[in-house]
């Protein structure tokens, strides 16, 4: 599994949400207050951007005129036909037993944790004299 850098924790606010592209694939980051998961950026109905969905609650009902909410901001609407996916699991909540949009862990690591890749930019040391910048080479 290949780890791929996407955000500094600042960039996403609770609530909030950054499209990434890794591989030719769109996937959408969620802060659900302090817990970062991603989701595949289509929905498995027919494409549409879950990016562009509206964050709702699990709403269910255990009789007539009766409403329950729970998990507020954890599940997202499509913003085509209105289908349901549970941004934890990707699991939709029209057929959950057959339909899941793909899910991805994403972890919250620190700066000194990171491994340096294998690749370095060229620098060039610059040093001030006066007024001018000189450059070195
Ligand atoms: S494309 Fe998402 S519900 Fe149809």
């Amino acid at each position: 599994m290949t780890r791929h850098v996407v955000a500094t924790i600042d960039e996403i606010k609770p609530g909030g949400r950054k499209v990434v592209t890794i591989d030719d694939r769109e996937i959408v980051i969620f802060n659900l207050n302090g817990d970062y998961v991603g989701i595949l950026n289509r929905c498995p109905h027919q494409g549409g951007k879950l990016c562009d969905g509206v964050v709702t609650a699990l709403i269910t009902s255990n009789e007539p005129g009766q409403i329950n909410y729970a998990r507020p901001g954890e599940i997202i609407r499509c913003p085509w036909h209105g289908w349901f996916f549970d941004l934890r699991s990707g699991q939709s909540w029209g057929e959950p037993d057959r339909i899941k949009t793909r899910n991805y862990n994403v972890a919250v690591t620190g700066g000194n944790e990171l491994v340096e890749g294998p690749y370095q930019a060229e620098t060039i040391e610059v040093t001030t004299d006066q007024q001018y910048l000189v450059v070195e080479t």
